[in-house]
């Protein structure tokens, strides 16, 4: 998704404008620009295509464009192809072919966000003597505003209000005024901004990690609201132009948990920060050995009363539902349905209404599980979000929040915080056995017992590494790859084919083992690379019969089991062992080999792990 940043102070801004977009560079992008406003002069607007290191190379690291007062935005292309036209910022007059260059006065702006409406929008302007030099929804935003400052005279807040009434869809907006120097007004509906103001001078951003090194207390701008911005002040209004109080929030991990910290990729990183997000997760919630969830604001009582769990989710973060599902059920007896986010929103599916919905979300912005959960508050129904950045839009609006504890998450690709969210659904469904009467004291005692071990137990495993980096360098050139498992085994390949299509671009797919052989066992060939899980013991020969079906049709298999299954390599060509474990939570250290193997695919094929192609860290449109 698209990234926005702006400063506003005594400094010269391009450099820092420059340094917090490479701050948001994971977030996925196709285009750059800046726009910097010297005092009275017009802002200069520069822009590029590619990577941020040509916008820095154009500007000469930001010295070539002066002024204290200035917006950026990395564009991950919506309407409009990527190009340095359709680039941000835009302008209210006509802007160059290049695309750079004094702007004419009115208006400039960028934004982060999908205008629905913005065809409608367009035929009003252009019936109003606009023109459009670009494709894009942010043009049509930007002129919008231009039309109804010039329209009533009211200044840039009634503007701003004005548009955003017309306007369907969400944004991060930041525009400029020409009437206006060294100021910047900004709005938001349902796309992620923060503002921080230090040492005499304020800055906006998309995430934190763009403005964590000038300041750690942040204001998250809510849902349709607004600021103005000035040198070191930050002046909040409501949709009506009134002023509103806003308070700041205290980020609390370090500026070096959003650095790479001597590993080539952040996702290695995150890979090694496992066992402690998982640690941390844990003792956020255990008191004594025992569950408390009073922070997280479920009570017993509740937990009693609920007749069914709705999980919703997107991408890993729905993995999690999916292994999550058979937890809850085997240790609380409790019914479990879990709903991708972006069908969960637009089906007319008949809710128990003592339901509890379960919105899982690590970057808490996620167009869908934001929208599903609005939907599940529609309908009366209890929610609670299981988020990993404070503050976010899903952690604000839910009822309840369980925070992962996993800190910043760079890499596109999701680790800690899929494991931190895992942790969190053990960790209730545990609560939940426990409270509802399905386990007894022992039982609950050794559950969290085995619960404590596993950070342990995932440190054991990346130990163990290179066996991982030998076997990829084996696969690099694979084409088709199958993970094959049953109940929770079937969850756990989920995520690991996940991992691997989205930085290693091979194709793969999980299967439940035994609904191979209904079609897609015809795709098996000589060589076909097929990934048996066998963490569950119940279903271990199940599975190695499916394994067995797919070694007679050429396949080369892999096996993935628990230490002591040593007879699973009269059948699997490659075997990875983890620990023991209590086989509700096999899934914790089962996805980290699968991880590794995803991390080193791409790398062997001379990826950016980082940052894969078409991706976003957090998808904030539909
Ligand atoms: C996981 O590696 C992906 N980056 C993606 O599937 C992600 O899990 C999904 O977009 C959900 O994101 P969220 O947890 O921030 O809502």
């Amino acid at each position: 998704m698209c990234g926005i940043v702006g400063f506003t102070g005594h400094q010269q801004a391009a450099p820092i404008l420059l340094e917090g977009l490479s701050k948001l560079e994971y977030r996925g992008y196709d285009s750059a620009g800046l726009a910097v406003r010297d005092g009275e002069n017009l802002a200069e607007v520069v822009k590029s295509t590619g990577k941020l290191r040509n916008l820095a190379e154009k500007t000469n690291d930001g010295l070539a464009i002066h002024g204290t007062c200035g917006i950026g935005h990395t564009r991950w292309a919506t309407h409009g192809e990527p190009s340095q036209t359709n680039a941000h910022p835009h302008v209210s007059g006509n802007c160059t072919r290049s695309g750079s260059g004094p702007v004419e006065s009115g208006v400039v702006g960028v934004h982060n966000g999908i205008i629905e409406n913005y065809q409608e929008l367009k035929d009003k302007l252009l019936r109003h003597g606009y023109t459009f030099y670009s494709q894009t929804d942010t043009e049509v935003l930007i002129k919008l505003v231009d039309y109804y400052y010039k329209k009533y005279q009211a200044g840039p807040i009634d503007a701003i209000n004005k548009t955003l009434v017309r306007v369907r869809g969400s944004y991060a907006l930041e525009v400029m005024f020409t009437d206006y120097p060294g100021e910047i007004f900004v709005a938001r509906k349902d796309s992620p901004m923060i503002i921080g103001v230090a040492g005499g001078e304020t800055y906006v951003a998309s995430d934190v990690p763009a403005i964590l090194k000038y300041t750690r207390n942040v204001y998250y701008i809510g849902n349709l609201q607004l600021a103005r911005l000035r040198p070191g002040q930050a002046i909040f209004y409501d949709l009506n132009g009134d002023e509103i109080e806003i308070e700041p929030t205290e980020i609390t991990f370090s500026a070096e948990a959003a650095e790479k910290g001597g590993y080539e990729y952040f996702m290695m990183k995150e890979i090694h920060e496992q066992p402690k997000a998982v640690l941390d997760t844990l003792n956020s919630v255990l008191k004594e050995d025992r569950i408390d969830l009073s922070e997280v604001g479920l009570t017993d009582e509740e937990i009693q009363n609920i007749s069914q769990i709705y999980i919703v989710a997107c991408g890993s973060a729905w993995h999690v539902g999916m292994a999550a599902q058979y937890i809850f059920e085997d240790l609380a007896e409790l019914p479990v349905r879990v709903e991708l986010a972006s069908e969960f929103r637009y089906r007319r599916m008949p809710l128990d209404s003592n339901a509890l919905v379960v919105v899982i979300s690590q970057s808490g912005e996620t167009a869908d599980s934001l929208a599903a959960l609005r939907e599940a508050k529609t309908k009366g129904l209890k929610t609670m979000g299981i988020v990993n950045v404070v503050g976010s839009s899903i952690a604000r609006e839910a009822d309840r929040v369980f925070y992962t504890l996993a800190g910043p998450e760079i890499a596109v690709a999701t680790t800690k915080a899929y494991s931190a969210q895992l942790i969190a659904c053990d960790i209730l469904a545990v609560q939940f056995g426990k409270v509802r009467g399905k386990l007894t004291e022992e039982q609950y005692g050794e559950l969290i017992a085995k619960l404590r071990l596993l950070p342990e137990k995932m440190s054991r495993l990346l130990e163990e590494k290179e066996r991982i980096q030998w076997f990829a360098a084996k696969f690099a050139s694979a084409k088709d790859v199958f993970f094959v498992g049953r109940g929770i085994d079937y969850a756990i390949g989920l995520e690991g084919s996940l991992k691997m299509k989205e930085i290693s671009y091979i194709h793969s797919e999980a299967y439940a083992a035994g609904e191979l052989k209904h079609g897609t066992i015809s795709l098996i060939e000589d060589g076909t690379l097929v990934i048996g899980l066998l963490t569950q013991q119940d279903l271990y020969e199940k599975t190695i019969s499916n394994m067995v079906e797919c070694k007679s049709r050429g396949a080369y298999l892999m096996g993935l089991t628990t230490y002591g299954n040593y007879g699973v390599e009269d059948t699997a060509d490659f075997t990875v062992y983890i620990p023991k474990t209590d086989e509700h939570f096999a899934a914790s250290l089962a996805v980290i080999p699968l991880q590794l193997l995803g991390y080193y695919l791409s790398v062997a094929r001379g990826l950016d792990v980082d940052k894969p192609r078409n991706l976003a860290k957090s998808v904030t449109v539909e």
